[in-house]
């Protein structure tokens, strides 16, 4: 396997290990994250390039994508893996928690898109994967914020799905149940993660899905079974 992968938000949990797991399967994954001091510690232990992205930073992203491009070439897959959890009753949060969100996991899969699909488009092959969530597969309390940024991702991938693989580019999207990262406890919020899928366990469905250009994976869910038990 070759191509450059571009994964967002990759300093911790399933950004982290998917850049483990495609470097092993032969692909150069670049690791990318808003700290500049842990992006480029984290890449330089991986030994792979890192390159310092704040998806939220929307103005920056087309500047910053366009130099990703001159220094490491094409970029064959992006993922838009970056991402931050808000928990609780919706009235209770702030304005700036609101936007926070929904710049990270909305605008940021957004516009990092918008920099990279159209050169995928000309060389007529790319890969882009939404890491979206089972929270916008369904309605539950206590997350409407984080769910209205997911679901907007949900609508956005399924749409791009259908304009752009005629023209050679998979648009596909990641629903996982609870991943045992650590998004919950930065955002404060204490959750059970023993029975949780691993973030190798998610990376490697991630490998799966940009490795087989023959197959478009639209709404791929799962979650451990344990999860159940
Ligand atoms: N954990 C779950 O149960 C679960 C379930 C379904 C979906 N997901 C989704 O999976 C993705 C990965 O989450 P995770 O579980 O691996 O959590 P995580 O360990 O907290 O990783 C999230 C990553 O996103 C980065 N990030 C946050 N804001 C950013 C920004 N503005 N620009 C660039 N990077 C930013 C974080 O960087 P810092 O280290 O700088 O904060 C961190 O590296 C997210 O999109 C999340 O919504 C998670």
């Amino acid at each position: 396997m070759t191509g450059n992968i571009l994964v967002t938000g990759a300093t911790s949990g399933l950004g982290l290990a998917l850049v483990h797991v495609l470097k092993s399967a032969g692909y150069t994954p670049i690791l990318s994250g808003r700290n500049a001091a842990k992006t480029m510690a984290l890449a330089k232990a991986a030994q792979v390039p890192g390159v310092v992205l704040d998806v939220a930073d929307i103005a920056q992203i087309p500047k910053s994508c366009a130099q990703i491009e001159q220094d490491f070439g094409p970029i064959y897959g992006l993922v838009n893996n970056a991402g931050i959890w808000l928990e609780g009753e919706f009235g209770h949060y702030s304005a700036a928690e609101i936007q926070a969100v929904i710049n990270t996991n909305t605008s940021g899969t957004i516009h990092m898109t918008h920099a990279l699909l159209p050169g995928m488009v000309e060389r007529g092959e790319g890969a882009i994967i939404n890491v979206v969530s089972t929270g916008a597969l369904y309605c539950r309390k206590m997350i409407s914020i984080y769910a209205a940024s997911k679901w907007a991702i949900r609508g956005f991938t399924g749409c791009l799905e259908v304009e752009y693989a005629p023209k050679g580019v998979r648009v596909m999207g990641f629903y996982p149940g609870k991943i045992s990262s650590d998004m919950y406890k930065t955002a404060g919020i204490e959750r059970k993660l023993d029975m949780a899928m691993t973030p190798e366990q998610g990376a490697r469905m991630l490998l799966q899905m940009l490795a087989d250009k023959t197959m478009l994976w639209s709404h791929v869910s799962g979650r451990s079974i344990r999860d159940y038990q």
